[in-house]
Order: structure tokens, then C-alpha cells, then sequence
């Protein structure tokens, strides 16, 4: 048991997204035989354009700074962090195994893992996590592997050694999205459901059964396919298309002509998700979905839920990573935490995976 001035550290959640870096601190609370969360801390910051693409960074300066002022923003008096990864330098499967001796589970996961990673052993970082499912055979365990490119990491610890700030624990976005999902839905725990996160530039979807991902797949798609569309199409800055795509008043843009640029890139998306639906159908047994939720800046989307709506029957829900968290409304800002909820799904996933709650 540690000491009374051996204080446990402190460690907050940041998702570096290439749009933006979200910082969530929270603090386990015991009720009862229950455990719950309360918000300590929470930060914001817009990350320049193009300073971090497609999950890769760019400008070391300019992503440094941005951490610096999410921190001192936050007032979170940590400087330890839980991050994610995600993009194509990540891969996720999911195996099954033969059940050994439990000390010779390591070496021969790490030797079935070979096939499943298209890297070199030298290359990748690989974690795993074995599972108990019912649909794995007695003599075989499940077993999800994660993989990160060595090279990537690197660029991201290197960045926040440059801010300061010490890197404690290194999650995937998609499982942090579904810790988030599973600690603030209880009804969830036991369905078949998909979680997508659409950011700027990445689309994280997770399909997981009974709490366990069963199906991880990162597309490199989101808001910005969006923002460029809009620019090249109507001859728009920058700035002035990202306004009209959050359905915003633009000087000489009517949204009747911003409206058919969002049909046809949100096409573009329902045929990247549907391809992932019909791959994971096709390699499982079981291939009911109960419920599609969705997460990340995209989802705030005018109408995002009626575009899915037109290719699933499925129930569909924008995620509220705050629905089970405590927020002390003299502390935070409950207007902007409820506008802005949907961004801090992977923030949240983090934060909790740093308060050392798995599930
Ligand atoms: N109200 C809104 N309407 C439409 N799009 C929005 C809205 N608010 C934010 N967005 C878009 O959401 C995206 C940012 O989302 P998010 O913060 O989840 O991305 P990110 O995590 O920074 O990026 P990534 O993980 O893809 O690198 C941007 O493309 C932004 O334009
Ligand atoms: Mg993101």
C-alpha cells in the first residue's frame, strides 16, 4: 500500500487528433460496491492545419505548443498521460489460439501473432489481450493482438518529451472509444454493437460483442474529405468551408448548394462502413448488429444519423461520453461540455484506461 505522501501519479487522457487535442483528467469515486467517475479536468485546443496528416506529425513546433496550452487550459496539475494511436501504423486482429500451460501462453501468442502482422517483428510494437468468449472452442483461447509501427510511436513520445510530459500508457483509439462506450452504457455490455468514430481525418469503427472488440478497422476518411470537397466545389477558403460545413452562415454560400458536397462524400463513407459490415459478416458466424453509436467531431454532422439510417436498420446514437460521469456544474462549462461531448469519446476512453478501469 503506498505511503500517504507517496501519492499515487495522476495521469490524463490526451487524444492528439490531427483537428484537434482533447484532455480529460478524471477521479475514481466509490458508491457502494459500485465505482464511479468524476470530472477533475478538461482541456481543448485546435491543432494548426496540417500540422499532424493522417495520423503522422508534421510540425513537431506547432503540436508542442498545442499540448503546452491544452495543459495550462485544462489546470490539470498532471503531467502524465495515457495516449492513443490509430491510422494505417496500427493494425488489430482478433485470433484464436491453442490453450497451453499458462507460461508458455506468451512465446506461443507471439509466434501465431507472426502471419496476422504484415511487418517485421523489429518494426512493430505488439501487445495482446486473451479473451474468454463463447464462441472460442474449450481447447482455444481468443486472443486480440494489437500492433503499432515502432517508427510512429516514436514520434509521438518524442513530442511529448519536447512538452514535457510523460508518456505512461499507450492505448488505440478504437479501444478507447469502446471503454468509453462500455463504462458510460451499461446496456450496451451485453450486445453486438459498432462504435464510429469519425474525426478529421480518421474513421475508427469497432464492432464488439459482449464488451470484447471482435472486429477493429481504421479508414483513413473523415471531416476533412468533407471541408475539401466543399472547397474545391464551391471555391471557398479554408476556413470559410469548414464553416459552412458545420451548417454555419457563409457570405455568399447558400447551404442549398453545401448540401449535395455532404450527400455525396457521406456516400463515400457509408460505402467504406458497409464493406466493413459485409467483411466482418462474412467472417463471423454471428453477424447481428444491435446498435450503431457514433462518436468524434463528424458525428456532429447535421443529419449524420439519417444518412446511416438509410442503409441500416439499426438503432443508431450519437455517443455521450459524459452520460455516467459526474461534472460539478460550478467547475465546467455543461454547454459547452454538451455540444462538444462527442469529441471527447476517445479522451474519455483514455482517461479511463488511466484510472486503471479496463471494461
Ligand atoms: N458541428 C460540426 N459539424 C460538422 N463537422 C464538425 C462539427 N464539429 C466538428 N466537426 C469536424 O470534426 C472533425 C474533428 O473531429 P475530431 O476532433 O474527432 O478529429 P481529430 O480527433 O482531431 O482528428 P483525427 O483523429 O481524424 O486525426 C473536423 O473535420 C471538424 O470539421
Ligand atoms: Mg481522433
Amino acid at each position: 500500500m503506498p505511503l500517504s505522501f507517496m501519492k499515487t501519479k495522476k495521469i490524463v487522457g490526451l487524444d492528439i487528433g490531427s483537428f484537434g487535442l482533447k484532455l480529460i483528467e478524471l477521479k475514481p469515486v466509490k458508491k457502494g460496491k459500485e465505482t464511479r467517475y468524476e470530472l477533475i479536468a478538461m482541456g481543448y485546443e485546435p491543432v494548426p492545419y496540417q500540422s499532424i496528416v493522417e495520423g503522422s506529425i508534421m510540425d513537431s513546433t506547432a503540436v508542442a505548443d498545442a499540448i503546452q496550452h491544452v495543459f495550462l487550459e485544462s489546470k490539470t496539475k498532471s503531467s502524465s498521460i495515457s495516449f492513443g494511436v490509430s491510422g494505417s501504423s496500427v493494425i488489430v486482429k482478433r485470433i484464436d489460439v491453442q490453450r497451453l500451460n499458462p507460461n508458455e501462453m506468451h512465446e506461443h501468442i507471439l509466434w501465431e501473432a507472426r502471419p496476422h502482422i504484415p511487418f517485421t517483428p523489429e518494426e512493430v510494437n505488439i501487445d495482446y489481450e486473451m479473451i474468454e468468449t463463447t464462441d472460442t472452442p474449450p481447447d482455444k483461447v481468443g486472443v486480440i493482438l494489437a500492433a503499432v509501427k515502432k517508427e510512429k510511436l516514436n514520434d509521438y513520445l518524442n513530442i511529448l518529451t519536447i512538452s514535457n510530459k510523460s508518456a505512461q500508457i499507450v492505448d488505440l483509439d478504437s479501444f478507447a472509444i469502446l471503454n468509453s462506450v462500455m463504462t458510460n452504457y451499461e446496456t450496451y455490455r451485453e450486445r453486438t454493437i459498432v462504435i464510429i468514430n469519425i474525426g478529421a481525418s480518421i474513421t475508427s469503427v469497432v464492432i464488439a460483442r459482449g464488451g470484447y472488440p471482435v472486429f477493429v478497422r481504421d479508414i483513413a476518411f473523415g471531416g476533412n474529405q468533407f471541408t475539401d470537397h466543399i472547397q474545391k466545389e464551391l471555391n471557398l477558403k479554408y476556413e470559410k468551408a469548414e464553416s459552412a460545413k458545420k451548417g454555419r452562415q457563409v457570405e455568399g454560400v447558400s447551404p442549398a448548394a453545401v448540401k449535395p458536397v455532404i450527400d455525396l462524400i457521406f456516400n463515400d463513407l457509408r460505402t467504406e462502413i458497409k464493406k466493413t459490415f459485409e467483411f466482418y459478416r462474412s467472417n463471423t458466424s454471428e453477424g447481428r448488429i444491435d446498435n450503431i453509436l457514433l462518436s468524434g467531431g463528424t458525428a456532429n454532422l447535421e443529419s449524420v444519423s439519417d444518412y446511416f439510417a438509410q442503409d441500416f436498420d439499426i438503432p443508431i446514437e450519437i455517443v455521450n461520453p459524459f452520460n455516467e460521469i459526474e461534472i460539478n456544474p460550478k467547475k465546467f462549462d455543461l454547454d459547452f461540455i454538451k455540444d462538444m461531448a462527442p469529441v471527447f469519446n476517445v479522451a474519455v476512453g483514455l482517461a479511463l484506461r488511466a484510472v486503471g478501469d479496463s471494461k
